[in-house]
């Protein structure tokens, strides 16, 4: 077999790259290990940001989105019996944020991909990258119980923290930068209407607690719980005590409660690999970097990658310049570290660790306190939650050469 852009992994990071390659008129094949509807029920990130919401739409993969996507102009941070409202457009000159969850992206744009794009094959395993500096890189991987080969002109690694791309990288050229933490989240969704019309991040001294949501009549919520912990640990009702205990408020406030559909644990990381490009080789998305989930940076920067690899792909196709590609990593990196910078500050300002100190325990409400009364610090959460600008010019499908004109 052989493509263009072979692309390995049909997460967001993997799938968006696809759509843009062939709005952009560049063929590619989507390996993908799993199948199609666990790639699509893995519940994972539900908060897009402006610039994701951006992207998708002018891709031509925001129709159901746009329709169903609730936008979110604030999130409540909780603490010490407080409530503060975030207000994002007052803070950053417009901007909000999106509840559409991941599933539903990878719904989309598996949708659009397999009715207008190349191959995206299911249950397609890469075993190996090779030949990352030569002019055709391949990749070995197992289909229908096959070995077979893809010859690309470039790899695009999208398979995330546990995917093979990385491996082409030789470890003299690697440099890892990593965070362990000793807690993680427990995620319940339950069929019960959000309590509260925004997010709400409660700061508790039993532990973190989110209230989040995936639609009108579904909420989604999470508990700071013990890095190692077993879900199977907590039973429903437990879940529920604990969530009104750390989200408690000095007001009528009140949590409902609603049967919980699905349960589990995402341990917390932070992790970048310098650089993400090794000759034809690119690394995006979680392959790349991880990010600890507070503050929901992880698909946004997954789109921030590919909107970048797509332009860089065009701009070599259609001015022999591969001054893009060249500087992709840099490009990326500059984003990522901006997003580990603001996820790591969400993660020590809301959780609280087992070695911490009644001292940290103060300083968190001090850096809360600055957030609710001061208007830079909400100014600096607003901007960075809502994301940094993405530039979408030239991935509308009705602009195919990425030149020219753009916006719409
Ligand atoms: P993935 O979605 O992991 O996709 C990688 C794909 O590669 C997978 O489908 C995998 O099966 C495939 N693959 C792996 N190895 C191979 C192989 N050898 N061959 C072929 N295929 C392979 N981010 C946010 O922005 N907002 C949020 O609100 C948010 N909340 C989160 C909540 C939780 C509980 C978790 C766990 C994550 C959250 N994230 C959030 C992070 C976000 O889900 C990830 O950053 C995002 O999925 C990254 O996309 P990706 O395409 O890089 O990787
Ligand atoms: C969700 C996940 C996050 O990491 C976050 O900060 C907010 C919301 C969610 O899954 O809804």
């Amino acid at each position: 077999m052989r493509t263009t852009v072979g692309i390995i992994g049909a997460g967001p990071a993997g799938l968006l790259l696809a759509r843009l390659l062939h709005n952009a008129g560049i063929d590619s094949v989507v390996l993908e290990s799993r199948d199609r509807s666990y790639v699509e029920h893995r519940q994972r990130a539900g908060i897009l940001e402006q610039g994701t919401v951006d992207v998708l739409r002018a891709a031509g993969a925001g129709e159901r989105m746009d329709r169903e996507g609730l936008r979110h102009d604030g999130v409540e941070l909780r603490f010490a019996g407080h409530r503060h409202r975030v207000d994002f457009p007052g803070l950053t000159g417009g901007r909000s944020v999106t509840v559409y969850a991941q599933t539903e992206v990878c719904k989309d744009l598996i949708a659009l991909q397999l009715k207008e794009g190349g191959p995206l094959l299911f249950g397609a395993e890469a075993l190996a990258v090779e030949g990352a500096e030569s002019e055709r890189p391949r990749v070995r991987f197992r289909h229908e119980g096959r070995e077979e080969v893809l010859e690309c002109a470039y790899v695009a690694g999208c398979d995330a923290f546990r995917g093979v791309t990385r491996g082409v990288f030789p470890a003299a050229l690697s440099q890892v930068f990593e965070r362990a933490y000793p807690y993680a989240w427990l995620g319940v969704l339950a069929d019960v209407a959000p309590s509260h019309d925004e997010l709400v991040y409660a700061r508790h001294d039993r532990g973190f607690a989110l209230l989040s949501m995936r639609s009108p009549s579904v909420s989604r919520l999470y508990l700071q719980v013990p890095a190692g912990t077993d879900a199977g640990q907590w039973s429903d009702e437990a879940v529920w005590d604990e969530l009104e205990r750390r989200l408690e408020t000095g007001d009528a406030w009140r949590l409902e409660r609603g049967p919980i559909t699905q349960k589990s644990v995402t341990p917390m990381r932070s992790y970048v690999h310098e650089p993400m490009r090794h000759g034809r080789v690119f690394l995006a998305g979680d392959a790349a970097h991880i990010v600890p989930p507070t503050g929901a940076k992880g698909l946004n920067l997954a789109v921030g990658d590919v909107v970048t690899l797509a332009r860089a792909l065009t701009h070599e196709r259609d001015t022999g310049s591969s001054e893009l590609l060249e500087t992709y990593s840099a490009t990326c990196l500059r984003r990522v570290w901006q997003a580990e910078r603001f996820s790591y500050d969400m993660t020590t300002l809301m959780h609280r660790g087992p070695d911490d100190t009644p001292f940290d325990a103060r300083l968190q409400l001090a850096r809360l306190e600055r957030i609710a009364s001061g208007r830079a610090a909400g100014t600096d959460l607003a901007e960075a939650y809502t994301g940094f600008p993405l530039d979408v010019r030239g991935i509308s499908g009705r602009f195919r050469s990425g030149r020219g004109p753009v916006m719409e």
